[in-house]
């Protein structure tokens, strides 16, 4: 089965550079988590440097009223990416759920890429991209076998299904993390809808990745290359540290 897009073409990418930051504390005081160097190169170029790599062009950037200013003057329309780039506000830190919610219009019924903006990674997602287009609909997420799972979002998979995720369990009933690369097609924005704040008061994304499981809607790939978060202080360096001379810059965007 195919997608039906309506008049829409394409997949669309949304990266979410929201949050507080709060785990890389005083680093995040007076700045955006998502500004802060990663390898040679601002955190948030690497997604979007991913994206990009994956024919995907037109991208939603979401993060908190404090720093879009910033943000903005890095970033600029997109031109200078090859890429044309929209902002959007999220007011407050409710969650990864919250900030993908805040989509809606961008996507306007096409097919997403959503990218958490600490995520940072080797493998190219066209391969990711193009299954996930041969799909024809429901979701798609990348796991990825770690050391600490109780971390992350964590997939139990038997015969090649997901059958369930659970979001930073005490004790993982696998160690394949679920990392922030996903994709969606337009009923996430119904979904999102109807998830509640968890217990740590936020909207999850955990919670939208398991009515997909509910509905027999979700597949998966796996990352054969590194994968890391960096929001935390071991995390950070250990991704800067993978990064370092991974990282092809925008052209450009160098100074000269
Ligand atoms: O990195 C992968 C993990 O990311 C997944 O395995 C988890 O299932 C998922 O919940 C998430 O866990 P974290 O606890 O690491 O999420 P964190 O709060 O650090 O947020 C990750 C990114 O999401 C952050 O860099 C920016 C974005 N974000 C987060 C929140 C809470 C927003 O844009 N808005 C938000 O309100």
């Amino acid at each position: 089965m195919r997608f039906f897009w309506g008049d829409c073409v394409g997949m669309k990418g949304v990266v979410l550079a929201g949050g507080t930051g709060s785990r890389l504390f005083p680093l995040t005081k007076v700045t955006n988590k998502h500004l802060l160097p990663v390898g040679m190169a601002p955190m948030i170029w690497h997604p979007l440097w991913k994206m990009k790599e994956a024919g995907i062009e037109e991208i939603l950037i979401v993060t908190g009223t404090e720093h879009m200013g910033d943000v903005v003057a890095l970033m600029g329309s997109g031109k200078d990416f090859g890429c044309r780039f929209t902002y959007k506000v999220q007011d407050e830190a409710g969650g990864i759920a919250q900030a993908l919610g805040l989509a809606e219009n961008f996507a306007g019924g096409a097919p997403i890429c959503v990218i958490l903006g600490d995520n940072i990674f080797q493998d190219s997602l066209q391969a990711e991209a193009k299954a996930f287009e041969g799909q024809g609909q429901g979701a798609r997420i990348l796991l990825k076998p770690v050391e600490d799972p109780q971390r992350y979002g964590v997939a139990e998979v038997k015969d090649g299904k997901v059958l369930g995720i659970e979001e930073k369990p005490k004790a993982p009933k696998s160690n394949l993390s679920v990392t922030g690369i996903y994709f969606y097609d337009a009923t996430v924005f119904d979904i999102i809808r109807t998830v509640k704040p968890s217990g740590r008061g936020e909207m999850e994304i955990t919670d939208v990745n398991n009515a997909y499981i509910a509905k027999g809607q979700m597949s998966f790939g796996t990352f054969l290359g590194w994968w890391t978060d960096a929001g935390t202080f071991p995390s950070l360096i250990h991704a800067s540290e993978l990064a370092m001379g991974e990282i092809t810059p925008f052209p450009n965007t160098q100074k000269h």
